[in-house]
């Protein structure tokens, strides 16, 4: 049985502004829910990044007023395995474009399944599902202008094209280091579980990872340092178009 969305969820979403056309949309009005005085995702946005739950939003709004405004908003979707490096370009990546006075949030497996997934497990289904639901949140960000980086494992190709068809700007990445490497980084310990037998359907052990054939960038973490990832990045979207005049 599918997790229902959580109360606090659905109120921030029924506020979000109506669905607009996918193609040649310039950036709309920023929505009321972005406007309250506390940003009305906010809430949410603690938890993932890391914060206090009433952390202040740390876009500078007066000094980066013009870039804020000016910012149209991207979905860049980091897949690949536990322990490649995901999290870790999210953060590096998000505070990059911060600096800029872009708008940005983090979506983020592990605390996603903690609130908008809760409840979900690692079953295809599961996980295809968990898939479209930080789709849809991404749409919803990204078409507000907003920077949205989306770091989850991700392992099924076919619901990452369905996640693309949906959304303007996606810029997929595929955060690559070998098995081996991931493994011996195990930094949650969770291979050594899998290997045990203690965690079943765990990716790239006994569970598939399908790696992106087209991804826009592919980041060799067992190879490049982060800043140089954080740099393929920024410069795809740049090539893109995605990113305002700095
Ligand atoms: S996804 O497959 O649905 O995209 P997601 O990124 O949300 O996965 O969550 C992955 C995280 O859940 C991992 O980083 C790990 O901490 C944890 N986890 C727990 N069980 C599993 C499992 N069986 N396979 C992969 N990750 C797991």
């Amino acid at each position: 049985m599918k997790a229902a969305l959580p109360v606090p969820i659905l109120r921030e979403l029924r506020i979000a502004q109506p669905s607009r056309s996918k193609i040649g949309s310039q950036r709309p009005a920023r929505s009321p829910a972005l406007d309250g005085p506390l940003g009305g995702l906010q809430w949410f946005a603690g938890p993932i990044l890391g914060l206090p739950m009433d952390a202040p939003l740390s876009v500078s709004r007066s000094a980066s007023e013009s870039a804020f405004r000016s910012a149209l908003g991207a979905t860049i979707w980091l897949t690949g395995l536990s322990g490649a490096g995901k999290t870790t370009i999210a953060q590096a990546l998000a505070e990059t474009l911060r600096s800029r006075g872009l708008p940005v949030e983090v979506l983020d497996g592990d605390l996603v399944r903690q609130y908008l997934s809760k409840g979900l497990g690692f079953s295809k289904e599961d996980r295809d599902e968990n898939i479209r639901r930080i789709g849809f949140v991404a749409q919803l960000l990204a078409r507000n202008g907003v920077y949205t980086i989306v770091s989850a494992i991700s392992p099924y190709r076919e619901v990452r094209r369905e996640v693309r068809s949906m959304i303007e700007r996606f810029v997929e990445v595929y955060v690559n280091a070998p098995l081996a490497v991931c493994e011996s980084r195990d930094v949650k310990g969770l291979y050594a579980k899998a290997r045990a037998g203690m965690i079943r359907g765990f990716t790239g052990i006994d569970d598939p990872y399908e790696a992106p054939e087209r991804a826009e960038v592919e980041c060799r973490t067992d190879r490049d340092e982060l800043p140089a990832c954080v740099e393929q990045i920024l410069s795809q979207l740049q090539a893109l178009g995605y990113l305002p005049p700095q």
